[in-house]
């Protein structure tokens, strides 16, 4: 019932409902991003210390530096030029699945989608998608895992900036339409050393996959267990959008981050010490019943529905929602008009969740 308490196994201060995960998310200066993934951060002058996230992990006034450099990449009119690139990657991943009867819906179409979408916006040579692709696995597997072998993470890191040196070179000639130009240009503008835009490319490698993956299962399950509902999407596609975020509010991807707190502190009551472990829950803020009602209830017209927490707030809001947004609007537009039923290949209560507390995602979708 508290929510907001001490969990010994988490060893962090655990918030629990909207009105407290807003407030520890806004007031940046209390709670530091330094610890967001849980694992401590390297020390300083440490190797490692090259490779960690560039946003993800920092606080301002770095963070608020960084972030005005990076944005340029993800502003309105880029957008809006990726989305028939988009559509056309879903049309191609649908039809090489027609006639078959049964696929997997994740390794078939969650997992490539969104990798295949960062190649072509980020601008690496489609030729190297397969070894992009495996970097990519590799680094994501690195974040949320507990049996992580930091020499072997840090290997991945130096090979995959190895690799993105000489394409960052050549970028700097392009006109800015992809991100690898755009940060190519902010570097030889002296604004962003090599290793930063190496490690800010890694970012988005580890934020952007498996997040849209699961987002983009979740979704295709709860439309296979209400037919009705996609029956409707199917003949109204408009309103896709509101499903969308019904989905991220019922199934964050991300079910929680953490903070440290920097100075003592009271949130929903309880007070937390200079020091702490915080860790919010975005997945819990998103089923509170005082600001969702019928909260446990899939309702995609409630009218607050773009309220929820599962792209964080504040200054870490995630930078890559209206991508993600894009994504699974054109994913659901395709899959739906491309259908004309999407059932489940094996009883509904079998389906199995990945073992996380951070992540929450499917391990298979037959
Ligand atoms: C940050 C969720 C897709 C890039 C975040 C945060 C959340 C989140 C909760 C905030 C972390 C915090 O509070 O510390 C999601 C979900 C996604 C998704 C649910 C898909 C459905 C993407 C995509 C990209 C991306 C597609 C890029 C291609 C980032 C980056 C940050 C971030 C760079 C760090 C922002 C900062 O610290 O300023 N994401 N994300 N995300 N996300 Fe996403």
């Amino acid at each position: 019932e508290k929510g907001v308490y001490f969990s010994p196994e988490a060893n962090a201060y655990v918030v629990s409902r909207y009105a407290d995960v807003s407030q520890v998310l806004r007031d940046s200066r209390t709670y530091s991003s330094s610890i967001t993934t849980g694992a401590p951060k390297p020390p300083p002058d440490s190797e490692m210390a090259k490779y960690i996230p560039f946003l993800l992990l920092s606080d301002d006034p770095d963070h608020a530096r960084r972030r005005s450099i990076v944005n340029r990449a993800f502003v309105p009119a880029k957008l809006a030029a990726w989305e028939p690139l988009v559509r056309s990657l879903c049309t191609q991943i649908v039809d090489g699945l027609s006639g078959s009867e049964v696929v997997e819906f994740i390794d078939a179409f969650a997992v490539p989608l969104p990798i295949t979408v960062i190649t072509h916006v980020l601008g690496v040579p489609p030729a190297d998608a397969g070894r992009f692709r495996s970097w990519s696995d590799q680094l994501a597997a690195s974040i949320g895992a507990h049996n992580v072998d930091p020499g072997e993470v840090l290997r991945i890191a130096k090979e995959f900036a190895a690799y993105l040196g000489p394409l960052l070179d050549e970028a700097r000639n392009r006109e800015q339409n992809d991100i690898l130009a755009i940060i190519a240009a902010a570097e030889a503008a002296g604004e962003l050393p090599r290793h930063d835009a190496a490690r800010f490319v890694m970012e988005l490698l580890i934020a952007g996959n498996i997040t849209t993956t699961h987002h983009l299962s979740s979704t295709l399950l709860m439309l296979a267990r209400n037919p009705e509902l996609a029956d409707r999407y199917r003949g109204d596609p408009d309103t896709i959008p509101k499903l969308v975020e019904e989905s991220l509010r019922l199934e964050a991807p991300i079910q929680g981050f953490f903070r440290l707190a920097t100075a003592d502190g009271e949130v929903g009551g309880v007070k937390i010490p200079a020091g702490s472990r915080v860790m919010v829950l975005y997945g819990s803020a998103n089923r509170d019943g005082a600001t969702f009602d019928d909260p446990d209830t899939l309702r995609p017209e409630r009218a607050n529905v773009t309220t929820h927490l599962a792209f964080g707030r504040g200054i870490h809001a995630c930078l890559g929602a209206p991508l993600a947004r894009m994504e699974s609007r054109i994913a659901l537009e395709t899959l739906l008009s491309r259908t004309t039923s999407i059932e489940l290949a094996e009883p509904a209560d079998n389906v199995e969740y990945l073992p996380s507390f951070v992540n929450r995602g499917l391990r298979a979708l037959p």
